[in-house]
């Protein structure tokens, strides 16, 4: 076994304490392998080996392809940059996709990409499969001026959506009863626990709670609320 793959098997607990509020910059978290050769990943979380939950970002070298998997617990997937594809479609920097339990494909990318992966991470029942580009999809208003919300997906509670904020825009403090999670994908997002620059992970616990606002050039953020401590798919017993 090479010190790569030592390394890559050593991660199968990461940042897995669900009440425990983690921020991660995303830039600062080492390249690991996957088992396919050109496909690497930064962990954010992970409870588990290949198959459980993880939370993580993935890059594909130009040419990389991913062997046939089936979702045994879903996957969510956001591109962050490049074009991911496989035997259905392309889906460019902006996409969301959502793959359900008991779905299967052959991702790859031609030119190169990296994503936003979520695994074993579905609600029972929850089987849609989603593909929104954010370049066409419609911003809704939000709950303040200055707020614009893209809904991605909502299933028994546990809701998820890319929401812009123009500079300066503050919001009302407010309670995550199950839980927020928050990629920043631009600008600046501060709340009273800090200042999140483009690729910092925020992941706030049950019942926390915040009074964010945006920096002088706006933010856009990937949020998902609801999930944490949620009644999910769980993976087979190892
Ligand atoms: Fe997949
Ligand atoms: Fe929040």
């Amino acid at each position: 076994m090479t010190d790569e793959a030592d390394c890559r098997s050593a991660v199968t607990r990461l940042n897995d304490d669900l009440d425990q509020r983690v921020v991660s910059n995303v830039a600062q978290a080492i390249w690991l392998p996957s088992p396919a050769p050109g496909v690497d990943r930064r962990m954010l979380d992970r409870n588990g080996g290949e198959i459980g939950r993880s939370t993580s970002i993935v890059r594909f070298a130009a040419g990389a392809k991913f062997g046939q998997h089936a979702h045994g617990g879903g996957e969510e997937i956001l591109v962050l940059e490049g074009v991911l594809s496989d035997e259905y479609g392309s889906y460019p920097a902006g996409s969301y996709v959502r793959n359900p339990p008991g779905s299967a494909h052959t991702p790859f990318s031609r030119d190169g990409c990296v994503l936003f992966v979520k695994l074993w991470q579905f609600a029972y029942g929850d089987h849609a499969t989603v593909c929104i580009d954010r370049r066409t999809a419609q911003w809704l208003p939000g709950l303040v001026p200055g707020l614009s919300v893209m809904p991605l997906h909502e299933h028994a509670g546990i809701s998820t959506a890319l929401v812009r904020w123009a500079p300066q825009t503050r919001f009302s403090q407010h309670v995550h009863p199950g839980g927020e999670e928050i990629l920043v994908l631009d600008g600046l997002f501060v709340d009273e626990d800090g200042e999140y620059c483009p690729g910092t992970w925020l992941r706030n616990p049950r019942w926390s709670r915040h009074t964010p606002f945006a920096g002088p050039e706006g933010a856009l953020i990937y949020v998902k609320v609801g999930h944490l401590g949620a009644d999910l798919l769980q993976p087979p017993a190892a």
